[in-house]
């Protein structure tokens, strides 16, 4: 039931912009374990396509860590400035910087625990860390030649705020590479506000098969990890939360009624 009041007012930009960073940063300090770096649902490509190489450390968290890798690698990033918003316990970020090689990438969160948890667990010359609001980001006009943004926009007031924020922090030129959730009656609106801001759509794609193809391989590994990490009376809500196998999250993309997609755009 509380679930239910909470999802319904989440349609309101007000409630959004004061009720998600609360939430992380309560999750960031009450649960600092360093191998919880990762909050997305996870994607595992088609069978045809080859999966990343990864170190035994990283294993762990392939599903995750796959949706980061198949949405930056749609543009090459090597030798690039990056700039991640919604960066949450760092993990994409920190595999971008180790694996990709690109010159820098900040990650960028409301949630400072999350940001302070990230800057300590995730070490690389070429990575760092800080807060900042989607809708009011702190750098300077053209400063990055990529900016991505994972599972993240569907918790800020104004989406149009934050694209007419990250084309003004991008150079010309520069890509956008984001990839997210929404109910299919909220999509034609997300997307004519995407392009209304100015960038240029150069590929999009319906992923929520892959997402959910990955909630079924990681879901043993994910019940287990909550298990051990988490006390026994917020199992429940960190199985929803998280979305195993069965939760709601699984069930609405199965069914379409929600529907995960990416989106590629250029600042021409
Ligand atoms: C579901 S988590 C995803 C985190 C990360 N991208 C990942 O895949 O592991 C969403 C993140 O968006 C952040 N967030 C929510 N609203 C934000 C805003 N207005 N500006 C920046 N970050 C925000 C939250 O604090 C949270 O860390």
């Amino acid at each position: 039931m509380l679930a239910k009041i909470f999802l319904e007012l989440t349609e309101f930009p007000w409630f959004r912009r004061i009720a998600w960073k609360p939430i992380y940063n309560r999750l960031a300090k009450n649960f600092p374990f360093d191998d919880w770096v990762f909050m997305n649902y996870g994607f595992e490509p088609d069978e045809q396509v080859a999966r990343p190489e990864l170190s035994e450390a990283d294993e762990p968290d392939r599903y995750p860590l796959q949706l980061y890798h198949f949405l930056v690698t749609q543009t090459d990033i090597e030798g690039k400035t990056m700039l991640e918003i919604g960066s949450g316990r760092g993990g994409g970020a920190s595999y971008i910087a180790r694996y990709l090689k690109p010159t820098s990438i900040t990650g960028m969160d409301i949630a400072d625990n999350a940001v302070a948890f990230a800057n300590k667990r995730h070490k690389s010359p070429n990575l760092g860390y800080v807060t900042g609001n989607a809708e009011q980001i702190p750098f300077e006009d053209g400063r990055f030649d990529v900016v991505i943004n994972v599972e993240s926009s569907h918790a800020y007031g104004s989406v149009a705020n934050f694209f007419a924020e990250v084309k003004r922090v991008l150079r010309p030129g520069g890509y956008f590479l984001i990839t997210d959730m929404r109910d299919p009656k909220n999509l034609a609106t997300f997307e004519q506000t995407l392009l209304g801001s100015g960038l240029s759509l150069v590929a999009k794609k319906v992923i929520s098969e892959n997402v959910v193809q990955a909630i079924a391989l990681e879901d043993d590994m994910k019940r287990a990890r909550i298990r051990r990490q988490i006390p026994a009376r917020y199992v429940k809500f960190f199985e929803e939360f998280g979305g195993v196998k069965g939760s709601q999250i699984d069930e609405d993309l199965r069914s379409g009624k929600l529907i995960y997609f990416w989106y590629v755009l250029q600042k021409k």
